[in-house]
């Protein structure tokens, strides 16, 4: 549980914190690193590679930390005293210090063949590497395309400073120092004004039943709207998911409410509506329905060649008439003439904003792990480029949190 604590004057949230320590001289600077996370309230626990035992024992780090360290996939003991999927589960935040070359272009690959890599493949938790390494190494293309690529798909990458390296060279590779590492997470966490508010999502597919083993149903996988509440749990927000059905598992620190027809998805949203601040639509709510439900399964011959249907209530349009409402963000997933349909989404619906994003393509929009979107607001557009989903929702709700700051000063200052 999330656990409050002033530092320096800044306000920020204890942490589950997984510190990934790969081979290099700079992991002797972890054993401080740690120290400084657990005088700020982390919990903190280690997973080393094989190379950086070879630097520092894994007793140190136990010491240290307060924890057994994780050193092998394949070993049954500390797998029984913590598997990979639970560790996987425990981090709010990995960071892999020292990361280095060949950690990056082992995770850049996906492969899973230590203890550290297997984890980073199973977490939904943000991942940042802290890199360090020789110079040439650091400038080499291969190394550069494996962060670039690690980007891509929502890794932060902090570091590396410039200066003397432990090889007698002078260059860009040495890890940053512990106190600014600790700064990045600070700053991560540092309240936002989005902390404390209420937050309904909604996220994935409805189903509309024709009899009770068929229904109509669309592509969405949740995953969208799920990193947006995992990113907005972390900016501290109080979340409420209400999702149609994935095969996901509700992010930590969220509150879920799990329906499967368009109209329990009315029903839900519209009980939470006077308790909250944001209002974010990321479902893909059937707009129609069957208009009539067989109670039995019905034969082939039961189909005529037409299917009645009725319309379903627009949620978000419902959400946007509340006095006084949410600020209300909508989405707009369209095959063509994204911007013309998106922004008359936008106007017809009542919104604050919406987030539009091209669907029927290879990769982005429904069930992809990346997605690139263009936010339509009274600010005017702002281009998200493709990048994962969860590294999207981040830079989705820190544009939220700083828009409805702003509107929360305006209305002050027009009240006033
Ligand atoms: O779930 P993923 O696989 O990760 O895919 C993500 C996504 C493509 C589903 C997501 O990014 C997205 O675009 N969600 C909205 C999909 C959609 O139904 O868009 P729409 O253009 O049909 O609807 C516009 C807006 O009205 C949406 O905010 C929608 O939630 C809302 N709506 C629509 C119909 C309805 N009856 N009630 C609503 O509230």
């Amino acid at each position: 549980m999330a656990k409050r604590c002033s530092l320096r004057g800044k306000s920020t949230m204890g942490q589950s914190i997984l510190l990934g320590v790969s081979g290099g001289i700079a992991a002797y600077k972890s054993v401080d690193l740690v120290r400084r996370l657990r005088e700020n309230n982390h919990t903190v626990r280690v997973i080393m590679t094989s190379a950086a035992q070879s630097f520092v024992t894994p007793l140190t780090f136990q010491a240290i930390s307060g924890h057994p360290v994780g050193c092998d996939l394949l070993d049954a003991a500390s797998e029984a005293a913590m598997d990979h999927i639970s560790l996987a589960r425990f981090a709010d935040q990995i960071i892999i210090a020292p990361a280095s070359a060949d950690v990056i272009a082992r995770l850049a690959q996906g492969m899973a063949n230590d203890l550290l890599t297997a984890v980073c493949l199973a977490t939904t938790a943000p991942i940042a590497i802290v890199p360090a390494m020789n110079h040439r190494m650091w400038h080499n293309p291969l190394t550069q395309a494996n962060v670039a690529r690690l980007q891509q798909f929502g890794y932060a990458v902090w570091g590396p400073d410039e200066g003397a390296q432990a090889c007698g060279e002078y260059g860009l590779g040495r890890m940053l120092e512990p106190d600014a590492i600790v700064k990045h997470i600070e700053n991560k966490n540092s309240v936002t004004p989005i902390h404390s508010k209420t937050i309904v999502i909604t996220a994935g597919p409805t189903r509309e039943p024709l009899d009770p083993v068929r229904f109509i149903s669309n592509r969405s996988s949740g995953k969208m709207g799920y990193a947006l509440a995992a990113a907005a749990a972390h900016s501290g927000a109080k979340v409420i998911l209400i999702s149609g059905p994935t095969a996901l598992a509700p992010p930590k620190n969220v509150e879920f409410i799990s329906i499967e027809t368009a109209a329990q998805m009315y029903e839900a949203v519209m009980q939470q509506i006077p308790h909250c601040d944001i209002f974010i639509g990321a479902a893909a709510v059937a707009d129609f329905r069957p208009t009539a439900v067989a109670p039995q399964k019905s034969s082939k011959n039961d189909f005529s060649n037409t299917l009645a249907l009725t319309a379903n209530p627009d949620i978000i349009h419902a959400v946007a008439q509340f006095k006084p409402k949410p600020l209300t963000i909508g989405f707009a997933a369209e095959t063509h003439d994204v911007k013309l349909h998106a922004m008359r989404k936008w106007v017809d619906k009542g919104l604050d904003a919406i987030i539009a994003n091209q669907v029927g393509l290879a990769e982005g929009g429904f069930d992809s792990d990346v997605n690139s979107v263009d936010l339509y607001s009274a600010n005017g557009a702002t281009h998200f480029p493709q990048q994962s989903k969860t590294e999207l929702a981040y830079r989705l709700i820190g544009w939220i949190s700083n828009y409805y700051d702003k509107q929360t000063k305006d209305s002050i200052k027009n009240i006033g």
